[in-house]
């Protein structure tokens, strides 16, 4: 064999190792990624801007006239807290508050011991101008960012868990809580979604089941001032942090 033909098989058998090398790579860089992806499924991440845009729009206002969805935030404004967390001054965290229309369920005293946290500048501009003059506090913050000055007796995660990596959130608000303390949790009723079930499950891992109390009606879909109404239903548990 010439020199030229060993040249020419060494070179064809370089070039094939090295695309099986790449092969190999690009199939375990999938093969990761894949591994990574149901933990992805379990949670909707949208950016900040993408809330400013929606809360300027107003597309998340029907909150407060349908009556299904005003009534979940009395539940847990007006009946949980009240029922689990009865001391007058009882500090409450809410986080994703949106336009913290849960104040209007507290009372005076409590009301001077509640901070709400949102993502979106323009939530919490809302929430300030709906509900000046009652002592709240409403802070721009992601959930994951916040960092209280003190601990609180009641965190409330209305509607808001699904768009987080909520193990991360509820191990991290874990700590922002007083011994004894509640976490109410509500989630529109998605059954049999890993996402829905798995935030439950996660939750009484971490605390002690208390309470649950299911809220149905009929809802308006994001945005959707055209479109008719639909039957929804919301979960709302109530778990205290173990001793
Ligand atoms: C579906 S709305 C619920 C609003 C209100 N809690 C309620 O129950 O009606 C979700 C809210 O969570 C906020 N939010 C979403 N992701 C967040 C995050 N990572 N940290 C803090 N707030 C967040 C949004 O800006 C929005 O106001």
């Amino acid at each position: 064999m010439s020199a030229w033909v060993h040249f020419v098989a060494a070179s064809f058998v370089a070039a094939t190792a090295l695309l099986l090398l790449l092969l190999t790579a690009a199939t375990s860089a999938a093969a990761a990624a894949a591994a990574a992806a149901p933990a992805k499924e379990q949670w909707i991440f949208q950016s900040e801007k993408k809330w400013d845009r929606e809360w300027s729009s107003g597309a998340w206002h029907y909150q407060e006239q349908v009556p299904v969805e005003r009534s979940r935030i009395a539940v847990i404004g007006g009946v949980l807290v009240q029922l689990y967390a009865p001391q007058a001054n009882a500090t409450i965290l809410e986080v994703g508050c949106g336009e913290g229309a849960v104040t209007d369920f507290l009372s005076p005293v409590q009301k001077l011991g509640y901070v709400g946290v949102d993502i979106s500048k323009e939530a919490i501009s809302i929430a300030k101008a709906k509900r000046k003059g009652g002592g709240m506090r409403f802070v721009h913050a992601a959930a994951h960012r916040f960092e209280p000055h003190g601990k609180f007796d009641v965190v409330i995660f209305s509607e808001v868990l699904y768009y987080t990596e909520y193990e991360k959130i509820l191990d991290q608000y874990l700590q922002y809580m007083n011994p004894n303390a509640i976490v109410i949790i509500s989630i529109f009723q998605m059954t049999g979604k890993p996402k829905y079930e798995n935030i439950f499950a996660y939750a009484q891992k971490k605390f002690q089941m208390v309470d649950e109390i299911e809220v149905h009606g009929k809802t308006k879909k994001l945005g959707a001032d055209n479109k008719p109404v639909e039957k929804t239903a919301f979960r709302i548990e109530v778990l205290r942090k173990r001793t």
